[in-house]
Order: structure tokens, then C-alpha cells, then sequence
């Protein structure tokens, strides 16, 4: 790594900052994430025009931190996230039904969403859509300092509840030492035929997994 965690500076991302992280994250995530890399070249293509709605709408809401490292002024971390509504996750699936007979992308990550009592009494939540930390400069906890800046920023906006589907290990490790629970899984190799992936691509596990964080009072077996 060019410095320390020192070095690096964390803040929040706005809609000024679309380009340099659209960039970003074709390079650090797509080209990286297990996921997309059983998708191949066709995951960019599978997001099509929404990625750049969803990047927008992520950087609108306020809730996604960068990492910067002071010295070079390169952007080398993000942690996309926007604030989603209960009532909008439904919504955005029957309005997404025809799409989704289509598009294999969002088919895989239909499979994985929260069924509708999974946030019983809470009517809006943290939704982390992509986490990313530049290759030069992983190892050194910057991951885990993004989702835990994310989760307080959350906490201090009256937001305790959230949702991510995880398909790396490393950051199912993050998520677990923040208090989150994997409530589905899915082997992307059982249904790589039906969707058109080449899960021997994936060079670790091919499990994907959604998990939550609940506040206590809703939190598992309550
Ligand atoms: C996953 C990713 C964000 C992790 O970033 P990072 O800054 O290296 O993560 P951290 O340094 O906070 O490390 C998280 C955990 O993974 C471990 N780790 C990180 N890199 C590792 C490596 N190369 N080998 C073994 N363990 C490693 C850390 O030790 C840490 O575990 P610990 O808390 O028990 O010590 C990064 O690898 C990445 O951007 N990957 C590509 C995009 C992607 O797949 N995103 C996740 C989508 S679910």
C-alpha cells in the first residue's frame, strides 16, 4: 500500500463525485467481483442503463463513503449505499417482473431478496449495493472502516437496519464482526446452467449470501 489508513481520507460521496466513481467501479468492482466474473463480459451489458440510475440515486441519498488517499488524491474505496423503504423493495419487484424474466443479473439477485417480514417494524433501511477497495491497497482494513463509517453514519441518521448480498468471503467476514446474520444462500454453481454463468471462473467459494442487520428488538428468534 502507498501509505497507511492515516493517509487515507473517508467521506461521503455526492452526485459531483458520478464519474470518478462510475470509473471506479467498473475497475475495482466488476472486473473483480466474484459475482460478475461468472457473468463475464456480459455483467456490465446485464446492468445496462440502470447502473447508471442506481449510481445516482445511490449518490443522491447521502449514505455512500469513499476512501481517498490524501497523498496521490485517488479515490480507493467505496461503499455504495443508498436508503430504501420497505413498501419500495415490494413495489420494485412487480414493477421489475418483466424485466427479470430477461435479464439473468437481476433473476440471481431476485433469488436473494429479503422476504417482507425480514424487517418487521422498520420501514426503511441502509441498502449496500457494492463495496470496493482499490487492489494496491486491500489487506489494511480500509473495507471494514468503510462498512463500519456507513453502519454509524446509518445509526446517527436513525437508521439501524440493513441489507447486503454478499458473494466474497473477505467481506461476509466484515459484515458478520458487524453484527450482521445471513438469513439466504445460494450456490450460484446449482443454477449456473439456468442463468449462463461460468461459476469455475470464481476463483473461491461460489455461495452467495444475503445478510442483514436487524435492530435488537427485531433481531433473529425475537
Ligand atoms: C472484498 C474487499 C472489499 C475487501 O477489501 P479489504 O480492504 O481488503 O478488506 P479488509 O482489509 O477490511 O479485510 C477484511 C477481512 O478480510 C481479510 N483479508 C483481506 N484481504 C485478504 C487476503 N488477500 N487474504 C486473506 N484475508 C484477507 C482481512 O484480514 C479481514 O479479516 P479480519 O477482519 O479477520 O482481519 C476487496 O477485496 C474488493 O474490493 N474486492 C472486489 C470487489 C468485491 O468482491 N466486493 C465485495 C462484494 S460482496
Amino acid at each position: 500500500m502507498a501509505g497507511n489508513l492515516t493517509d487515507i481520507e473517508f467521506f461521503i460521496l455526492t452526485p459531483d463525485d458520478f464519474q470518478e466513481t462510475l470509473t471506479f467501479f467498473d475497475e475495482q468492482f466488476l472486473k473483480r467481483n466474484p459475482l460478475c466474473i461468472a457473468f463475464k463480459e456480459t455483467c456490465k451489458e446485464a446492468f445496462g442503463e440502470h447502473l447508471n440510475v442506481a449510481l445516482k440515486e445511490t449518490l443522491e441519498s447521502g449514505f455512500s463513503m469513499g476512501a481517498r488517499d490524501k497523498t496521490t488524491k485517488a479515490l480507493i474505496g467505496i461503499r455504495l449505499t443508498k436508503i430504501t423503504s420497505v413498501d419500495n423493495v415490494s413495489k420494485q419487484t412487480a414493477s421489475d417482473e418483466a424485466k427479470l424474466t430477461e435479464n439473468n443479473l437481476y433473476r440471481v439477485l431476485a433469488m436473494l431478496s429479503p422476504d417482507e417480514d425480514v424487517f418487521r417494524g422498520v420501514s426503511s433501511f441502509l441498502y449496500m449495493f457494492a463495496l470496493a477497495v482499490h487492489r494496491d491497497y486491500c489487506g489494511h482494513g480500509l473495507a471494514s472502516r468503510l462498512v463500519k463509517k456507513t453502519l454509524e453514519l446509518g445509526e446517527e441518521r436513525g437508521y439501524s437496519a440493513s441489507e447486503v448480498k454478499v458473494t466474497n468471503t473477505l467481506s461476509e467476514k466484515i459484515y458478520n464482526k458487524q453484527g450482521f446474520e445471513t438469513i439466504k444462500t445460494l450456490d450460484l454453481a446449482t443454477v449456473e446452467d439456468e442463468f449462463g454463468l461460468d461459476t469455475s471462473l470464481i476463483p473461491g467459494e461460489t455461495i452467495m449470501k444475503l445478510m442483514v442487520k436487524r435492530p435488537p428488538s427485531i433481531a433473529m428468534g425475537q
